[in-house]
């Protein structure tokens, strides 16, 4: 980074899961990419003081506050970076454009349409004085799945009919895991349907170009009661004393119909023993095929149906030559990336977006737009899986 670079300082509240992987994202990316602003990591928000001080020094920031309201009156804060449960992003985000702070804030955008049009519009007053919002949808940019776009784009599938997508994970599978904020439709807004069903709508759009525009879904909670939980990290904690009930889906399947006329499938659920986090999709078109498993990261599979039938079948690429979409600043061919490479490149792309003054992607519109298409999954759900228009 050339010195001299204009800093952006970040604020960030909540420092958990997300907390853990955006302080990587923030920390590494000026390190390896060459950025047009030097992300400086200010302060991170936390309500306990002795955990969030602990975190702060762990993660690299430089300090903390107890309370998300103070970060918004520093002038040292140029953006507010939203690690929370849903119920606290339509607050927060909105506060944040007003005191004329960018914000990144994380999937999925709200817990309903009503607090996702509120951002929406918070967010399309902000741009228009050079403020920015950003839905943190990471998984666009894993290098396989931002290759597979830069192929459907090319024309290399040619006209797109299929796409199937499933998100499966096995975290709460087993009956005695225990209550967490995910469970809890007050915190989360739903379950298996807006935590991961929320990512692949996304990347289904992402990759083909197409918006989704009718569903046809079914939800369901197979365990409508657990334990509460004593202590929660992650996805996992350990069970305290007495039970409480589940207040949100835990799978999630419907078939939708997108604006481009393909079909598609999705479905999520957290109770696929032996799934782990096996973000799949697939897409046919007229002139070929791509496929893709989060469990194999690095791997793009493409099939050219206008190669001679003779030879064509899938080809297993390894995505980490230079040429690949992020891979130029990375390790030399075959050297894998993982899991927090894409909070890295989040970074990136979002500093790119605000230092040419443009809006960074996946804008709070299209958080909107996905929150939209999970409301129209619920109810469909609730009216017997009728067709529901989005
Ligand atoms: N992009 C992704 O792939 C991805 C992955 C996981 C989670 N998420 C999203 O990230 C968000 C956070 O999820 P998580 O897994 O990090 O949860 P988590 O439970 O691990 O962490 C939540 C954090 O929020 C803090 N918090 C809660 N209420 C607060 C308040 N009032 N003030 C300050 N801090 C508060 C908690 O102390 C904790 O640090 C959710 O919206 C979730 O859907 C996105």
């Amino acid at each position: 980074m050339q010195p001299g670079t204009p800093r952006l300082g970040v604020a960030m509240i909540g420092y958990a899961f997300m907390g853990a992987a955006h302080s990587q994202g923030w920390r590494v990316a000026p390190r390896f990419f060459d950025l047009p602003l030097r992300p400086e990591m200010r302060v991170v928000v936390g309500r306990d003081e002795a955990r969030v001080s602990a975190a702060a020094q762990r993660f690299g920031w430089a300090g903390y506050e107890t309370d998300w309201r103070r970060v918004l009156q520093r002038e040292d804060v140029d953006l507010v970076d939203i690690c929370v449960p849903g119920d606290l992003h339509a607050q927060i985000a909105t506060e944040a454009l007003q005191a004329g702070k960018h914000v990144l804030c994380e999937k999925p955008l709200a817990n309903t349409v009503a607090e996702a049009e509120q951002m929406a519009s918070a967010a399309e007053a902000a741009a228009v004085r050079g403020v920015f919002a950003m839905v943190g949808f990471t998984y666009r940019r894993v290098p396989a799945i931002a290759l597979a776009a830069q192929l459907v784009a090319e024309g290399r599938l040619g006209t797109i009919r299929h796409v199937r997508a499933q998100y499966l994970q096995d975290w709460i599978a087993d009956e005695q895991a225990p209550l967490s904020w995910r469970l809890d439709k007050e915190k989360a807004g739903s379950g298996a349907l807006g935590d991961i069903g929320a990512h692949i709508v996304d990347l289904a759009q992402f990759v083909t170009g197409h918006h989704i525009i009718g569903v046809s879904g079914m939800l369901e909670t197979f365990v409508t009661e657990r334990p509460v939980a004593a202590e929660h990290a992650g996805l996992s904690g350990t069970a305290g004393g007495g039970r409480g009930p589940v207040t949100v889906d835990d799978a999630a399947v419907f078939t939708a119909r997108t604006t481009g006329g393909a079909l598609a499938t999705f479905e999520a659920t957290r109770f696929a023993w032996g799934r782990k986090n096996a973000i799949r999709l697939e897409v046919n078109g007229s002139k070929g095929s791509l496929a893709f498993d989060f469990e194999d990261m690095n791997v793009l599979h493409f099939f050219d149906a206008t190669e001679p039938a003779r030879t064509a079948g899938f080809r297993r690429i390894v995505v980490t030559e230079g040429e690949h979409p992020y891979l130029a600043a990375w390790w030399p061919p075959g050297h894998g990336l993982g899991y927090e490479h894409g909070f890295v490149h989040q970074a990136v792309d979002l500093v790119h977006a605000l230092a040419e003054n443009r809006q960074p992607e996946p804008s709070f519109a299209e958080g909107l737009n996905v929150q939209r298409v999970l409301d129209a999954v619920v109810r469909s759900s609730a009216n017997g899986s009728s067709w529901t228009t989005v």
